[in-house]
């Protein structure tokens, strides 16, 4: 008995740093609280809590849970995720009521771009650079899913991708540390708000800790393996920042990280996650994390379970390891009750703090889902927002905009789908109510404009691949003919219209979670239609639906104007057709590099210099960094998009070239609208330091503004830079800036750019 008091008092004491209480008191009730629940509770009952089990719903996995509401009424179960409706929802917590102890469950769910107001994917988010829009749709998202029982979401997505073939690069911010952590930031604050106990705020679960996006090879779930230095400068910079920004729960990633896989990793859940960074909320595993453990050669489920819970995995998503054999690891002394008493505590503190002990029922609202889910309001927003996300990466001739008047030939399997609009993830959106494209771009076009449709071609000439990649009833119905009969059918259509739209690229389910791919251009025959529909000599706009960044090196060379839209969420066709008519200028700039080719992967801009820069060297040059068949330019640089304006930058001012600890240098440049149109403007900051004791990249952004200037308008752009932007992790993983020169980069993407050198002097 004394030993149980001591280790609940150290667990108390522990959880006093427990996520940020607004007020002594507050935090005080909530430890009595729940050490004297904790007090009444079995082993088994707290075992029961570090229990996630899936709905059945939405799995990404081959296991299932099983037996789960008798599991609820005996207390074994923590949280539930994946319940699709909220009858669903009430009637698990109704069980969970009617158990001993009455603890209510969590409800998770992926609520990734939205709820049923799908958003556009979240790498097409990133390239609206729209802060507060990213917010916004959050904060929807929340408003929506809590209203409907949901109160725990399986985001934000904040792993650091820089290689495209890994196809859960569409659920990231791309391949910035600064920008992943600026997005991920919001994304937090959008999802909790100011306040988790309000019934319309849900708690975020930043994943997957750590590094599942430098999967090797772009394989999906595949090892990672990486250097100190990458990881602290480049990779976990997003992370951290969802933590510090408050977010109340961590999903950890599959794969292993130096040899440790993620799950068993001590290092990374409790030296560097509750030691370094101060988390005080609760880790879960990712789906089957714990049993994976086995396959990754780590022991049989008891042992891996115990080496999970030690590291600091405090739920077990559906492995139900802990379940079965936490118990024997406490008998046998693997595990220690204080172990199991922390992941305990801190699952019923997310409880609590939701104010699910309160009232447990207080997210499932009939009269707030009807009123505020898919709200006029909401729906509005979502089109406006997926504008903002389009990259319009071509526009010879200004084929762009669409005039509003004759015939134009939409053509391509993703012309006339609903279900692949509104991309990955979309597990809520009714894709009764979805606009295909066909359907969007006439309501938008209005009645002077036909628009005729065709086929065209196929997803991709594999049968069996294209089944792959139109899972989860994402479907394109196959048409049998052969290829020529329906590719000439649309080069009919074509002939007869004034210009060409094709809807090509990449199904919804093509990238995302198990989604990986070699090659990342459009699908054999897709392609082969492009260069037909090309040669009937119309004009030609490739509307470019695609959940990474793709290879277009051909497509650049030939087809006059590209729109990249991604997957723009339920709204998504509408959103299309306002660009496509000039209603709405795009201004989205992408936020992972575009290649040449696959071979030219991984690349970003943020790479370092090498002791053999190519330079403005001629591709090719022998002995220097560069390959004998591509130049080392990507096709599209980081920060890249047009608009249907021009920008004109002005040389950069700067207010001192010395820069002192604890002064600010201002670097100020001008910024015209040089077209015709009305626009949207990402104006970038970029620094390089130049000197140092560890290898720096090339140029890294630091700073980003977002302007809108109408025909002729002129704007006045100023950037402050302080020491505290030029620090780093030196070799020995100490944050320090050190003096010596730098340059800034102001400009229009990481490509093409002003620049002005200063000296940090200390
Ligand atoms: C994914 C997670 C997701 C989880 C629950 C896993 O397969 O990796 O991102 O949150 O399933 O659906």
């Amino acid at each position: 008995m004394k030993r149980i008091i001591i280790v609940l008092a150290i667990a108390s004491t522990l959880s006093a740093f427990a996520q940020k209480p607004k007020t002594t008191t507050e935090k005080q009730k909530m430890d009595a609280f729940i050490s004297n629940l904790m007090s009444k509770m079995t082993v088994d009952e707290k075992i029961g809590q570090l229990n996630l089990v899936t709905g059945g719903e939405a799995t990404t996995g081959a296991a299932v849970s099983t037996g789960v509401e008798s599991k609820i009424a005996k207390g074994n179960v923590g949280g539930i995720f994946s319940l699709t409706t909220p009858q669903k929802i009430r009637k698990a917590q109704e069980i969970a009521m009617r158990s001993r102890l009455k603890i209510p469950l969590i409800f998770g769910q992926d609520v990734i771009h939205g709820y049923k107001t799908t958003f556009p994917i979240p790498l097409a988010l990133a390239a609206s650079w729209d802060l507060p829009m990213i917010e916004k749709t959050a904060r929807v998202a929340a408003t929506e899913a809590t209203a409907d029982g949901l109160n725990w979401t399986f985001s934000p997505m904040v792993d650091l991708a820089r290689d495209p073939r890994w196809g859960r690069v569409a659920e990231g911010s791309g391949e910035d540390p600064y920008l992943g952590a600026e997005i991920a930031k919001v994304m937090v604050k959008g999802y909790q708000g100011n306040d988790l106990k309000a019934v319309n705020t849900m708690m975020a679960c930043v994943k997957h800790l750590a590094l599942y996006g430098a999967a090797e090879a772009g394989r999906d779930y595949n090892t990672t393996d990486m250097s100190f230095d990458r990881m602290y400068n480049e990779y976990l910079p997003p992370y951290k920042a969802a933590i510090d920004a408050g977010a109340g729960s961590v999903m950890v990633s599959f794969n292993d990280i130096n040899g440790v896989p993620a799950t068993a990793n001590k290092w990374l859940l409790t030296d560097l996650l509750r030691k370094e960074w101060g988390f005080k909320g609760f880790v879960a595993s990712d789906y089957t994390g714990v049993s994976e453990l086995i396959a990754h050669g780590l022991g049989d489920l008891k042992t891996v379970s115990g080496l999970a819970l030690k590291a600091g995995t405090d739920m077990d998503m559906v492995s139900e390891g802990f379940l079965t054999t936490l118990k024997q690891n406490l008998n046998e002394g693997k595990v220690t009750i204080a172990q199991i008493n922390m992941a305990c505590r801190l699952i019923l503190e997310a409880k609590y703090k939701l104010g699910l002990f309160d009232d447990p029922f207080k997210y499932c609202n009939d009269e707030r889902a009807a009123k505020e889910i898919l709200s006029q309001e909401n729906l509005k927003f979502a089109r406006e927002a997926a504008t903002k996300t389009f990259v319009l990466l071509k526009n010879d001739q200004q084929t762009l905009p669409l005039q509003r008047k004759g015939t134009i030939a939409l053509v391509g399997p993703l012309a006339n789908t609903a279900s692949n609009m509104p991309g990955t993830w979309s597990v809520n959106a009714d894709m009764s109510k979805v606009p295909t494209l066909l359907q969007g771009l006439k309501e938008v076009a209005g009645n002077n404009v036909k628009i005729t449709y065709a086929l065209g071609s196929n997803l991709i000439g594999d049968p069996n691949q294209q089944i792959w990649g139109t899972a989860h009833g994402r479907d394109i119905p196959r048409d049998n003919r052969p290829e020529s009969e329906i590719i000439a059918e649309a080069v009919k259509v074509a002939e007869k219209a004034d210009v060409v739209v094709a809807a090509l690229g990449e199904a919804s389910e093509m990238s995302g979670e198990s989604s990986s791919r070699t090659d990342i251009g459009i699908p054999d025959t897709q392609r082969r239609l492009l260069a037909a529909l090309l040669q009937t000599g119309k004009p030609v706009v490739l509307v470019l639906f695609a959940g990474r960044p793709m290879t277009l090196t051909w497509e650049q060379q030939n087809v006059p104007a590209i729109l990249n839209v991604w997957f723009g969420g339920v709204e998504a066709a509408k959103a299309i057709g306002d660009v496509l008519f000039g209603d709405v200028n795009p201004s989205g700039k992408i936020t992972m590099t575009f290649p040449q080719n696959v071979g030219q992967i991984p690349l970003y801009y943020a790479h370092k210099n090498t002791g053999r820069p190519l330079g403005d060297r001629k591709w090719f040059t022998r002995f220097w960094s560069n390959y004998l068949d591509v130049s080392n330019d990507p096709l599209y640089p980081f920060g890249y998009g047009l608009s249907y304006t021009t920008f004109t930058y002005g040389d950069i001012k700067i207010s001192s070239n010395n820069l002192k600890p604890g002064q600010k240098i201002k670097l100020t440049t001008t910024v015209t609208n040089s077209g015709k149109y009305a626009g949207e403007e990402v104006v970038q900051l970029y620094v390089r330091d130049l000197v140092g004791t560890s290898t720096r990249p090339v140029k890294e952004l630091k700073g980003f503004q977002k302007i809108s200037l109408q025909p002729g308008e002129t704007k006045t752009v100023t950037f402050e830079i302080g020491e505290e932007m030029l620090r780093f992790y030196n070799s020995q993983l100490k944050y320090v800036s050190e003096a010596g020169d730098f340059k800034a980069f102001i400009g229009t993407n990481s490509r093409d750019v002003k620049e002005v050198d200063f000296k940090l002097v200390k």
